[in-house]
Order: C-alpha cells, then structure tokens, then sequence
C-alpha cells in the first residue's frame, strides 16, 4: 500500500476562505472586525516564525490583530498586568500568548491569566476541563484542526483504535481526550503513549489511527505501524542538513518514506497539520467576537 496524502495546506485554505466568507457577513451585519491580541515574550526564532504565520493569516481573512512584544526578562507580574489589561478591553476578542515562554515563567500560571471566554488556543483550564465533560469550549487548535482534516477526507474514527503518541497539553491531551469522547467527535478507543511507555511499537502497531506528537525525528518507523493505518504526524523538527540554505530540514516524528509505504493516510511534513493550527485559530477568533462559546 502507498498512503494517501491528507493535504493540510489545502484543507487550510479552504478553511480560511469559509472563515473570510464568515468575517464579511459579520462585517455586512454592522458588526467590528474581530480583534486577535498576540503576546510574544523574547525572541525564540521559532516562535517570531509561528506569530508572523498567525499575523499573515489574519490579515487574509479580515481579523484585526496586534503583537505585544515583552522582553524575555519580563516578570510574572509585569506578563499578568498586561494580560489582565487585555482581558478588560472590550475591543479585544482573543488573547494568544506564544508558547513557550522562559524558563522563570510558569506557562500554566500566565495561561489561567487569560480570560477564558478570550482564550482561543483553547489552553485554559475551563475550555480544557469543559471540553473534558462535553460543554461548549474553544478547543485547542491543533486537534481541532485534526478533526478538520478527518472530516474533510471522510476518514471515519467511530469504534477504531486510535494511538496517540505524546501526552502534551497541546496537543496529545487534547486530542486524546477529543478521540476517546463516545457522545461526540472520537468515538475512538483511546490509548495514550509518552516517554514512561515500556514497548511502543505493542501500542503503535494496533492503531487504526496513529497520532504522533512527541517532537522526536523519525520517532515512528514503517515497521511500528499496521497496514492500512491513517497516520497524523505533528512533529515538525529541525534537523541539520548543509545542503539547504537555511542549514535545516523540517522532518516530522514519522520516517515518512518507510511509513507511508503501509498507511492509507499520512500527513506530510510541513504541508499537513501544522497550516491547519493556524486555520483553526481564525475559526475561534471569530467565534470569541460572536460570542458563539460564551453567550453574554
Ligand atoms: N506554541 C506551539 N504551538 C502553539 C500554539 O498552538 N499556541 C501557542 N500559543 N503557542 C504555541
């Protein structure tokens, strides 16, 4: 078997035309543009890339954004105070603070300062614990936008065995939680791997649908999955290569060549998940401006 390309980039596309369609009705309806505050502590190249994808994105489908730039040696207090001001300007929509921060802040305590009715990365407690018990939430993007991916390409998760491989907040929390749900989306028997698991390839190797969101390089090899397998690769590591003029390669957790050869499905790297975070992020920036999670 040769697997299938779920394309990312153009599911993405899709979605931010049905976002700026969305935009202009609001607008149409006598309504403001909605408002995305980003807040960018230092200056992780990562994250400058990241924030300016976000930014682009933005501009394309009408939403109005702004980034606040501290520098990395902000203080605790000084990061709250300003997400406090956020959370009390009723011309803000959606509060974004750019992960991850130095290591002198804890990013739990800056993200329980975001007013959850504003946290459009889904990342505060209440929407995790609301999404947890089947309540309205914003819903973290990246597995939001997995779902996306799932439903575009009629790729079924009722009753199949769905891995996922990494237990962060960010992603492999939530979207385990998202596939294991029996009264919504997943439907899915859950297994969650993470560092502490003794035998990977037992778990990989059953999965009808393999999550992979450890951040390690070629994590998953052809030989760790089944035949027929829809696999989802979030990595997007860094990874040295002198022929490239940026001195780089991006690769994903899965050795795609080996991989791809026993899957239905893959995600490419870059190309696959990574344009559908950004996509999904528009989609809850304007329902934080409806106000659709949170009526008032
Ligand atoms: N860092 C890596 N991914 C994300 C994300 O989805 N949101 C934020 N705020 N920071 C990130």
């Amino acid at each position: 078997m040769s697997a299938k390309i779920i394309d990312g980039k153009k599911v993405a596309g899709i979605t931010r035309d049905e976002v700026r369609q969305d935009v202009e009705d609001w607008l149409d309806a006598g309504n403001r543009p909605p408002f995305l505050q980003v807040l960018l502590v230092g200056n992780d190249p990562a994250s400058n890339v990241y924030v300016g994808a976000k930014t682009r994105a933005c501009k394309e489908v009408g939403i109005e954004t702004d980034t606040h730039r501290l520098p990395d040696t902000v203080s605790a207090k000084e990061l709250k105070k300003t997400i406090h001001r956020f959370n009390d300007d009723d011309s803000i929509d959606g509060i974004l603070v750019q992960l991850p921060l130095p290591s002198h802040l804890s990013s739990h305590d800056v993200i329980e300062a975001i007013d959850h009715k504003k946290d459009v990365d889904g990342f505060h407690p209440m929407n995790v614990g609301r999404l947890t018990v089947g309540q309205p939430s914003f819903r973290s993007c990246t597995p939001a936008g997995i779902f996306e991916l799932f439903k575009y390409y009629s790729i079924p998760t009722k009753g199949k065995h769905a891995v996922v491989v990494g237990a962060s907040n960010i992603v492999g929390r939530p979207i385990s939680i998202m596939l294991s749900k029996e009264d919504s989306e997943g439907k899915a028997t859950t297994t969650i791997c993470h560092k502490y698991t003794k035998d990977l390839t037992a778990h990989t190797i059953s999965a009808d649908i393999l999550i992979v969101a450890a951040g390690q390089p070629n994590l998953v090899k052809g030989e760790m999955v089944k035949e027929g397998v829809v696999v989802v690769d979030v990595g997007i590591n860094r990874v040295a290569d002198e022929t490239k003029e940026k001195g780089y390669t991006l690769v994903g957790d899965c050795h795609f060549e080996s991989v791809q050869e026993k899957a239905s499905w893959i995600t490419p790297v870059p190309g696959g998940v990574g344009p559908m975070t950004v996509a999904m992020l528009m989609k809850n920036t304007l329902l934080a401006a409806k106000r659709s999670i949170y009526p008032e």
